[in-house]
Order: C-alpha cells, then structure tokens, then sequence
C-alpha cells in the first residue's frame, strides 16, 4: 500500500454495545479495512444483550480485531495518523474496553488520539458511500438507544431538532419482536415477517408528541401492539403475525419519514439522510427515498453494513475532528449519556 504524507490515515475503534469492530479509512471517506466481531449469537441466548458478557467478549476480541483491521489495510502503525474511538453514548463497561485499547496503543505508538460520539459516527457512515455528500443535511438517526433528526450544519457540528420522549424506535422493533415471538435482534426479524403481511391490516396510532412537530414517542405504539395481542388471546383468536409486524413497522416508519422530511423543508435544506440501525430497514430505506424524492430533496443512505455498529464510521467521524484540532489526552473516559454535539 502506497502512503502519501497528505493522506490521512485513521483507525476507528467502536465498542459500545455488542460489536467489538475496527477499521481503517482514508481521508474520512476511502474504508481500507472494516472488521466487525458481532456478539449476536451470545446474547441472543438471553433475549438481549447482558453487559457484563459484552465487556467480557470485548476484552477477548479487541486486540485481534485491530490487528486484521490494519492487516487488511495493508498498512502498519506508522501509516496510522490517528486513532479514533467511542468513548459514549453506550453500555460503560464495553465502551471502556475500547477507550483503554485505544489509549494504551496511542500511548505506546505515540499516536494521537480522537474521541467520537457514537451518534455522531453513524451520521458519518453516509460519507462512506456518498463521497459527494456535503453538509449542511438533515439526518434520522435511529438505532436501538437513540432516535434523533438531527441537522448537520457543517462537517463535525450537529444541532439536534427533534428526539423521542421515550422509547427509541430500534428499542420499539426489539420489544415488538419479542412480543410476537420473534426473539433477538428484533428489528430484522419483524423488516422480514412485515413482507409478508398486510401493513393496512391494523390501524396503530402515529403519535406526536408535546409541541414540537419532529419530536416522536414510540411506547404508545409498542403497547398498542401489546393490547391487541393480549385482546386477541383473551378472545382466543389466532393472530396473523406477519399482519401485526407489517402494521406496527408501517406506523414507526410514516412517523420517521414523516417528521425528517418536514424538519428538512422546514429548515431550508435539500438534503435528507438516514443512519443507525434502523436505517437498515428495507421499508423506510424505501419510504424515504419516495418521499424525499417526492418533495425535490436529495435522498442519501449508508450501505447496510455502514447502518449498524462499525468502526469504518468512527474512524470516518474521527476524521473530521482530528482536522478540526480536536484531540484527546489519556485522561479519556467513557461517558455512557454522551449528547450529541457534546465536546
Ligand atoms: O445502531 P445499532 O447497530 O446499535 C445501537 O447503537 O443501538 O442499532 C441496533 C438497532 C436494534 O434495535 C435493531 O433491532 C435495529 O437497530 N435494526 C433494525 C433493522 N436492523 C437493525 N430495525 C429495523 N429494521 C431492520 N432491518
Ligand atoms: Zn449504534
């Protein structure tokens, strides 16, 4: 691999939930390397994931995954220009498993070192398959912990306008998947079943929320779906699963499309984009493509592997802080609440 000195090369480090994963990315946008351990199959044993067993799972993957990171990349540590790592919003004890790896190697390596919001990183895994996407953007940002619209008003500088009040909409994917039978990591299984069922079958509510027009809240739905599987077995009637999924994904995803389309219009901006988890969704991939599109503005969103938990999008957000100056000392901690557009 051929290294010139005004590229910059940077290793991304992400542990904050149950993906132990690293990778190394050229200038923010090229991803040289991209390797995700997923602890999945463990924790699909407990219906969720358990910290303590991810923290575990972490410590015994991390220095293998950073090493096949940079050997993929075909580079070494002196290639590497800095280090980027999650240091919050997520579980402590994994988050720390990656902050300490990260601190040890800058420290030994004499690297420096970047903290990234993880929020913050999945916004930037657009960069990784839109090498022309530029802020300033609005952006839905909905993972299994989070649902934002957030406006990127410049390369590292976010504003949030809208947020849940309670349930994230991953969290509501997962619960909903639990309640119809459906098991661990909820959100795939229920985008899978909906195919097959009929998403007019069953009228969930679109709830908004207080007085702010992008806001959401997503537990009305989730116990809506509650109270009509419980009716249904008081009654001793046969539910049509595929039925209930494809209705309950139908009214999370009219809300999210809905609320970033207007928060982009209303701001002026011509461009939507969508990050976290659950922007693997096939509906609301498609949803809001056909409604940007519909209303003049440019659609943008990663490629799947980039919507979930990846070090490709750490490295890419560390990217952008490293040249805005930002560094870190080896005083950083995790911090498991972590704002978005906190420094
Ligand atoms: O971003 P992520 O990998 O981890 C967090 O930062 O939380 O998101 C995981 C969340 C889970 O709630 C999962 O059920 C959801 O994203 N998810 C999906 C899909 N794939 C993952 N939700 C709906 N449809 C999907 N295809
Ligand atoms: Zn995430």
């Amino acid at each position: 691999m051929n290294k010139t000195d005004k590229d910059l090369y940077i290793l991304g480090i992400e542990t904050s939930c149950d993906e132990t994963a690293a990778a190394v990315v050229k200038n923010g946008r090229v991803v040289l390397s991209n390797v995700i351990y997923t602890q999945i199959p463990t924790h699909t044993l407990y219906g969720g994931v358990v910290p303590e067993i991810a923290s575990r799972e972490h410590v015994m993957k991390i220095n293998q995954v950073i090493e096949k990171a940079l050997t993929d990349a075909e580079l070494g540590w002196d290639d590497i220009d800095a280090i980027a790592v999650t240091y919050g919003p997520g579980l402590v004890g994994p988050l720390l498993i990656g902050v300490s790896a990260a601190k040890a190697i800058a420290y030994a390596k004499n690297i420096p070192l970047v903290g990234v919001n993880h929020i913050e990183g999945h916004i930037c895994a657009n960069y990784l398959t839109d090498n022309e996407l530029k802020p300033p953007y609005m952006c839905l940002v909905a993972s299994g912990g989070h649902s934002h619209i957030v406006r990127v008003d410049d390369y590292a500088k976010y504003t949030i306008i809208g947020r849940t009040h309670d349930d994230a909409a991953g969290e509501a994917f997962d619960k909903v998947a639990r309640a119809i039978g459906l098991g661990y990591p909820g959100g795939p299984k229920v985008d899978k079943l909906a195919r097959e069922g009929n998403p007019d079958a069953i009228q969930f509510p679109r709830a908004s929320v207080g007085d702010s027009p992008y806001d959401f809240s997503f537990s009305g739905i989730k116990s809506a779906v509650l109270n009509y599987l419980n009716g249904a077995e008081m009654k001793g009637e046969e539910v049509n699963k595929a039925d209930v999924a494809a209705s309950f994904q139908q009214a999370v995803i009219d809300v999210l499309a809905d609320h970033t389309i207007k928060a982009a219009i209303d701001h002026g901006l011509k461009t939507v984009a969508l990050a976290g988890g659950v922007a693997a969704n096939s509906l609301l991939r498609e949803t809001m493509k056909e409604r940007a599109e519909s209303a003049g503005l440019t659609f943008n969103c990663p490629e799947l592997i980039y919507c979930t938990d990846n070090g490709a999008m750490i490295a890419s957000a560390g990217y952008y802080e490293f040249i805005e100056g930002r560094r870190a000392d080896l005083y950083l901690n995790a911090i498991p609440n972590l704002k978005i557009g906190e420094r």
